[in-house]
């Protein structure tokens, strides 16, 4: 159940940004009656909170790094840990690379990568066509011209030594976990995988090996306590250099290396 404090902020930010109403006319105009489009608009609301649906997917936006993302129920909604991941890549290349953002989704790590690196050259993938679809959405609406959108299977479309940096936030939940109750709307296959959650990860790791540059990089987003089983997959699977970084609650979340 929603905390009434955290419905209530979402209540006023819908109506300043889709009723468009400002303060005044939210705190303090008694008088004016609602036309039929805002009690309607209001009504939705309503059925879409009961329902347990979250904010971004009511207003089909959201926050991501520096930008706003169109989002639907067919992508994840992005993560402010995943923002995380994104920093570190754009700190810490400074020459053109090629990039790949495997799981692509929305399309927000690819895209915030490509638009601060606008020298490289940045492409999200996905398996899923409603994902591809949303992450198009959104390289128009950024007007992103060095991101290109691939239709794949994790790695197994691409040349060996590709290239110099894949990132991903893969779908690390396990099938049991009960946390996927409060995660309905959001869609499935962007969420759980086998093998306890390890399932995808363990198969873009190997993957890498053969699509990444050697000395190129690897970072992928995984649950907070899977940061032990995943150093071990990049350490079986040749890389070098591991590095964790934890998230705002200070959790391992982000695990990267490189390919010797
Ligand atoms: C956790 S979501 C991440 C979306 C986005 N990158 C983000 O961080 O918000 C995982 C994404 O991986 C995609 N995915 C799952 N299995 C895949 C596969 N076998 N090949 C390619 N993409 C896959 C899903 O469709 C989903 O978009």
């Amino acid at each position: 159940m929603l905390n009434s404090d955290v419905l209530k902020n979402e209540f006023i930010f819908y109506l300043k940004e889709k009723l468009l109403f400002n303060d005044k006319k939210i705190y303090l105009d008694k008088e004016t009656e609602l036309n039929k489009e805002q009690q309607n608009l209001i009504q939705e609301f309503i059925e879409k909170k009961k329902d347990g649906m979250p904010l971004d997917y009511i207003l089909n936006s959201t926050k991501f790094y520096e930008n706003d993302f169109y989002v639907d129920s067919r992508v994840l909604i992005p993560r402010p840990e995943t923002e995380i991941l994104v920093d570190y890549a754009n700190n810490h290349f400074s020459s053109p690379i090629k990039v790949l953002d495997a799981g692509t989704g929305s399309g927000c790590i690819g895209i915030s990568i490509a638009l601060k690196n606008t020298s490289s050259k940045v492409y999200g993938s996905d398996y899923s066509d409603d994902a591809l679809n949303v992450a198009h959405t959104n390289k128009i609406n950024l007007n992103v011209e060095n991101f290109s959108l691939i239709y794949a299977d994790w790695l197994s479309c691409f040349k060996a030594e590709s290239f110099d940096l894949i990132v991903s936030n893969p779908p690390y939940i396990a099938y049991q976990d009960p946390h996927l109750e409060g995660l309905k709307h959001e869609p499935n296959k962007a969420l759980v995988a086998k093998d306890n959650g390890l399932g995808d990860i363990k198969l873009i790791v190997e993957q890498s090996t053969e699509v990444l540059k050697r000395g190129g990089m690897l970072m992928l987003e995984h649950g907070y306590q899977q940061q032990e089983k995943v150093e071990n997959i990049f350490k079986r699977n040749h890389f070098s250099d591991i590095v964790n970084l934890r998230d705002f609650h200070n959790l391992p979340r982000i695990t990267l290396g490189t390919l010797k």
